[in-house]
């Protein structure tokens, strides 16, 4: 063996290699520390923010998927309890939340079909192509065709494929605050610059439009919006929808639209797509069976242009879209081969249920926030799984901060939330509240007991 012997086992050997560190967590490394862990990257250099500086600017350098196992790790296995999680979109493992019977069958169909064995196209197979296409015009006032659709790794890899086709050197892009810090994240790693526009608890999440104007510049390349809201559970209307498009006209930039919750709206408010303004300004929409299917399991999301001048064609960017997608891995071929089937044939009737349980939750957690005094919820959820919360840190007596909070509440009831500084919004909670209603008032009760143990007493 040519590194035989003990000391040429690769112990004491100077490998050349390392693990990188992702550009943006780099350049926001610092910690703050609650317990002895390293718990969240913060560039607050750990110092404590003053109670009313909210909604500060990110410190993002976790994804969702992180802040939640860091959090977790905090459970008391002595606990006998079931846990509590209120943490993360995916309430499949609920028997009320199960897809339906159309789309299980769809992929057993396609799998025992025997004809989805091979390897798929770059930007995914015709049938399922046209399938998306179809699903999505019948929101819109014009026909999008298979050429505007490119299949993906879930709504993950639709976003990392429409960052990446745009991440020129010195380019930026205009994020959400609060938002979903998978932009963030995956950004920082392609080396793409982020800028932040805040959403607006006092006008139900609505986008600072004057913001965007006073952020973008000449590199300034997109914007992203999140239609129905994660992590705000809101849902924008029509005319606010337009007022983006105008913006981003102007600039000369388009709009991502992440619409992975797209129609799991449950107020006043109608679910929009994007791509309805597709002539006002290019977009990019960017969605996945995960959420209204309940299937995040079965990864299979999408990419599709609205552009109907064709600007994204005469810019490049549908061919980078492409060639990005032609190097990236596929979704399996059989969940792709039952696309059509799950579009095309799900009955309303499981919509139906799916937004009716969705309903009581928002109705179950807004009205359990308001017997908690320490938490403040400034918008009733209209759709998505979340709601954001803020907390008030003056109402409670040996709790430093939303990370502090969220690991004490682990440790001690055993229920995972997410602190608010993950999305962007320091000081707040982002609950969700997608699960079976039972678990979700189990949850809510937990929540309260805590947040009186903790409360400050006031004189009556
Ligand atoms: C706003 C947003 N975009 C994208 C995703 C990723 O979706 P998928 O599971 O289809 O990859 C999520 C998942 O929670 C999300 O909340």
């Amino acid at each position: 063996m040519e590194n035989g012997g003990a000391k040429l086992n690769g112990v004491n050997k100077n490998w050349r290699f390392k693990g990188i560190e992702p550009a943006a967590t780099a350049a926001t490394a610092a910690t703050t520390t609650t317990n002895n862990n390293n718990i969240i990257n913060n560039n607050n250099n750990g110092k404590m923010e003053s109670d009313n500086a909210t909604l500060k600017k990110p410190s993002r350098g976790v994804t969702v998927r992180e802040a939640r196992t860091m959090i977790m790790e905090n459970l008391d296995p002595l606990d006998q309890r079931p846990m509590l999680a209120l943490a993360h979109g995916d309430p499949s493992i609920f028997p009320c939340f199960r897809t339906c019977r159309n789309a299980e069958t769809a992929v057993v169909d396609a799998l025992s079909s025997g004809q989805f064995n091979s390897y798929g196209t770059a930007v995914g197979l015709p049938p399922a192509r046209k399938a998306v296409a179809e699903y999505l015009s019948r929101d819109l006032p014009y026909q999008l065709t298979s050429n505007d659709v490119v299949l993906t790794l879930g709504c993950t890899q639709a976003i990392d494929i429409a960052l990446s086709s745009l991440a020129s050197p010195g380019a930026n892009i205009l994020l959400p605050s609060p938002g979903y810090p998978y932009y963030e994240v995956f950004s920082g790693h392609i080396g793409l610059e982020t800028r932040h526009f805040d959403l607006l608890p006092e006008n139900g999440w609505e986008v600072d439009l004057d913001a965007i104007e006073a952020l973008a510049d000449v590199n300034t390349v997109a914007m992203v919006i999140i239609n129905p809201g994660n992590p705000c559970g809101n849902v924008f209307t029509y005319s606010h929808l337009q007022k983006v498009a105008e913006v981003a006209k102007k600039l000369g930039i388009l709009v991502i639209s992440d619409e992975v919750y797209g129609h799991l709206t449950f107020g006043s408010n109608p679910f929009i797509p994007m791509g309805v303004f597709g002539s006002i300004v290019p977009v990019i929409t960017v969605g996945s069976l995960s959420k209204r299917w309940i299937v995040p399991g079965w990864r299979l999301g999408w990419l599709v242009t609205n552009d109907t001048h064709g600007i994204l064609q005469k810019y490049g960017v549908m061919e980078s879209i492409k060639r990005i997608a032609s190097i990236s891995a596929d979704p399996a071929t059989f969940i792709q081969g039952a696309v059509p089937q799950i579009l095309e044939k799900t009955s309303e009737e499981f919509f139906s249920r799916v937004i009716n349980i969705l309903r009581q939750d928002a109705d179950i957690c807004y009205d359990k926030l308001k017997e908690i005094p320490c938490l403040m919820c400034p918008h009733k959820p209209e759709g998505s799984m979340f709601v954001m919360v803020k907390l008030d840190l003056s109402k409670l007596n040996g709790i430093i901060d939303d990370i502090d909070f969220c690991i004490k509440l682990a440790k001690e009831e055993k229920m995972i939330i997410l602190p608010g500084v993950t999305m962007g919004a320091k000081n707040w909670l982002r609950i969700t509240f997608a699960l079976e209603p039972k678990a979700l008032e189990d949850g809510l009760e937990r929540l309260k007991t805590f947040c009186q143990r903790y409360g400050v007493i006031t004189n009556p």
